[in-house]
């Protein structure tokens, strides 16, 4: 369903869902009343566009506009469908021009106030539907599904390289290549979907995470798909030669000794071996990258490279938002920083540990509040930043999740933030908010 189609719903659900409450406050002819009125006529002429007349529909627990789910208004909307379901409301038809006592009655109807149904024929309670709405699966479902196979293929190759000492890298380079579709044909749910962090699983999502972010932004700055799969493979492996490290050294909580240093210093050959050994098609791209994601573009960093001084450029790319993912979550040692404080450090590392074009074209991709960031404003709300604005200085679409009084909202609501209104950012743990929660809730798609 397109996100317009799904917009228009909401808005018709959101004006129903108004009008019901007020008529149990006001009668008809009230002004409020008459006000909310005109609201859920202007959404449902909306809604309407010009088919000749539209079905809102519940089956299996979610809104059906027509035939097709509309997800994102069937969760916000809950509360209205199952007070629906108790009226025994199990369809709305609406055919033009649809009149305002109607409206009324329905709204009344709905929300307990009046048994009276709409008489005027413009509005049908549960006409008898032609066939069976069939349940579509959503981007974000599949999305979701796509992150959920990467992780499993990378904690298989994982447990493989540890148990057995080598891995297939078939089934990872299968999952990248899912995962590229999705992400790439839903970018601002991909972004958001990219802030989902494991304390106890770092490793593995951090490594989903880079891997998303690196298509993202390789495709973006035009990277070819024949080398960027591989790169993402190699993304998604990079720290894979950790199984290398012992655990004590890699949870570290302080300094680490010569010797620590050491043990973490080989885990991009370990992985570079693997992936080699692994072998098949684009499996040399993703060795490099597994090798050179921790030497920097000012030839600093480990394992040495002497080739030219600088890495590939893929592996420059990985390094980059290998960085940004690693800053922006909670370590054993270190609290995570905002994504903003991410894009701070990368610039000022910009030219010298990373590829100063590739920064920016990130930070370009990103905007100066990614998606995911959490967002406190001057009245004390909380908003989660959903997705990217091309302009600077545009409002920010965002979703309110915690309102200004401090209780979370049961529903998180659509909220466009003007970034005069942004008092600070705040961190997931400090208000207890997971901004990859609200996948089912995103509206608008990224352009990248
Ligand atoms: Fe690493």
């Amino acid at each position: 369903m397109s996100n317009l189609a799904e917009r228009q719903v909401a808005g018709f659900l959101n004006a129903l869902r108004r009008l019901a409450r007020q008529v149990g406050l006001y009668p008809e002819g009230h002004p409020a009343t008459e006000e909310a009125i005109e609201i859920v006529a202007q959404a449902a002429h909306e809604l309407l566009g010009d088919d000749g007349e539209v079905a809102l529909t519940i089956h299996q627990e979610a809104f059906f506009r027509n035939r097709i789910v509309v997800p994102h208004a069937s969760l916000e909307y809950r509360g209205l469908l199952q007070e629906m379901q108790i009226r025994g409301v199990d369809s709305i038809t609406m055919v033009p021009p649809i009149s305002r006592a109607d409206l009324f009655d329905l709204a009344a109807f709905v929300g307990g106030a009046s048994d009276d149904l709409p008489a005027d024929g413009t509005i049908l309670l549960n006409e008898p539907m032609t066939t069976d709405p069939e349940l579509e699966p959503t981007p974000a479902s599949r999305l979701r599904a796509s992150y959920g196979s990467t992780l499993d293929a990378v904690r298989l190759a994982s447990s493989a390289l540890v148990a057995r000492g080598s891995f297939e890298l078939g089934t990872v380079v299968d999952a990248v290549e899912g995962l590229f579709e999705h992400a790439l044909a839903h970018p601002g749910a991909a972004l958001l979907l990219s802030t989902v962090k494991s304390h106890d699983e770092y490793t593995f999502f951090h490594s989903v995470n880079v891997c998303i972010l690196s298509l993202a932004v390789g495709q973006m700055v035009g990277v070819d798909r024949d080398i960027l799969v591989p790169a993402g493979v190699g993304a998604v492996l990079h720290d894979i030669g950790k199984v290398a490290v012992s655990p004590s050294t890699l949870n570290y909580p302080g300094r680490l000794s010569d010797e620590q240093w050491k043990e973490i210093t080989v885990h991009p050959q370990e992985g570079a071996l693997a992936i080699l050994a692994a072998g098949g098609p684009g499996s040399e791209i993703a060795a490099n990258v597994a090798f050179e994601h921790h030497a920097r573009f000012d030839g600093t960093g480990y394992p040495g490279i002497r080739r030219g001084g600088i890495p590939h450029v893929y592996s420059r790319l990985v390094q980059v938002v290998d960085t940004y993912d690693a800053i922006t979550s909670r370590r054993s040692y270190r609290r995570a920083e905002s994504p903003s404080r991410a894009l701070q450090i990368l610039l000022e590392g910009a030219g010298s540990a990373w590829d100063p074009d590739l920064v920016r074209s990130f930070i370009r991709m990103m905007g100066i509040y990614p998606p995911g960031s959490i967002l406190r404003t001057v009245d004390g709300a909380i908003v989660v930043v959903v997705a990217k604005v091309d302009e600077p200085g545009s409002p920010l679409p965002s979703m309110i999740v915690v309102d200004r009084g401090g209780a979370h909202l049961p529903a998180p609501e659509p909220l466009l933030v003007p970034v005069e209104r942004i008092a600070e950012q705040v961190l997931p743990e400090d208000v207890g908010v997971d901004p990859a929660a609200l996948l089912e809730h995103i509206t608008e798609d990224v352009a990248v």
